[in-house]
């Protein structure tokens, strides 16, 4: 009989993490989340969620069960304030868009639920109906987008926190739903949050904004806000930082929440799209600690940089561009 530890060699052996873009993205392949994963594979599976902050698994039959046994791995699963869910699963919201229920409004940069003093940690999704064309979803790493920015605007910004709301979602609440607005309201309170974010996992510092729930950053006037907002929402736009997944039945994917933000783009109307949602419950984001000082995180060896000191050409170009 293996030992242990030979057992844990040879699930490594089997799963591969294979990177896809030089920032963010990585397709796990050997594995089957059918089975309850190991606690080697977990580690596995989870470590290259923080590291490459987005993981695809492809051709993955499973539950609805089997998908919550798996975000469950990663802590409690959280349920949405308001969107719709299952009755007796209401951690699970069923997205099925068609000619009659047009996609809802996430064709626009955000990560899941940043109006929530403690937004999730991550998501889960996973395909059921994939429309022939379109209906990709696109993916931004926030800490490169952190680490592209100059010395100089990264120390303008230390220290800033923004007001989240769930503004596009308000329009939902009609004339005779005001007393369920102002209970919501009352139960999700706006929360401030750091514009520079600490991942409390790897400890990259994360540009934590976003265009879907951000209304204002604290201190400033309303037109330095705005410009100052819309500059670093653009980030999110540079095609470095970004991945771009297509989808196939059964595909499940997995994104850390706290660095990245999503962007379903909606090309496929009035094509049917089906997808399930989990979500895993996750902590109240922290700024940057004291006065400003150099990013150190990747001196400090706490996360391997995706690309080696001194290579970095994204960024770079990036800044460049603008
Ligand atoms: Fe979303």
């Amino acid at each position: 009989m293996a030992s242990p530890s030979a057992a844990v060699r040879k699930e490594a052996a089997d799963i591969r993490v294979q990177p896809i873009n030089g920032f963010i993205g990585a397709e796990i392949s050997g594995i089957d989340l059918a089975r309850p994963l190991s606690e080697g594979q977990f580690k596995i599976v989870h470590d290259a969620l923080v590291r490459y902050e987005v993981i695809v698994m492809r051709d993955q039959d499973i539950t609805i069960d089997q998908q919550m046994a798996f975000g469950k791995l990663f802590g409690e699963l959280s349920i949405h304030p308001f969107s719709p869910n299952l009755a007796d699963k209401p951690e699970v919201i069923i997205l099925d868009y068609s000619k009659d229920n047009p996609p809802a409004l996430t064709d626009i940069w955000h990560a899941d639920e940043t109006f929530r003093e403690a937004p999730p940690m991550a998501t889960i999704l996973r395909a059921k109906v994939v429309p022939e064309i379109g209906g990709d979803t696109l993916f931004s790493s926030m800490s490169a987008a952190y680490r592209g920015l100059s010395e100089r605007m990264k120390q303008h910004i230390h220290g800033m926190e923004t007001l989240h709301d769930f503004k596009p979602w308000r329009p939902l609440f009609g004339a005779n739903d005001r007393p369920k607005l102002r209970k919501l309201e009352d139960d999700f309170p706006n929360p401030w949050h750091p514009v520079v974010a600490v991942h409390p996992v790897s400890g990259r510092r994360i540009l934590y904004v976003n265009q879907q729930f951000c209304v204002r950053i604290k201190d400033l006037k309303t037109d330095e806000s705005d410009t100052l907002l819309a500059f670093l929402y653009r980030q999110a736009t540079v095609p470095e930082y970004q991945l771009r997944v297509k989808w196939r039945p059964n595909t499940l994917v997995m994104w850390d929440n706290r660095s990245v933000l999503h962007y379903a783009a909606h090309d496929y109307y009035p094509a049917r799209r089906t997808m399930e949602r989990v979500t895993v419950k996750g902590q109240r984001p922290k700024g940057v600690e004291g006065p400003y000082s150099p990013d150190t995180i990747e001196a400090n060896g706490a996360v391997k940089p995706a690309i080696a000191e001194g290579t970095r050409p994204g960024p770079k170009r990036a800044f460049d561009r603008y």
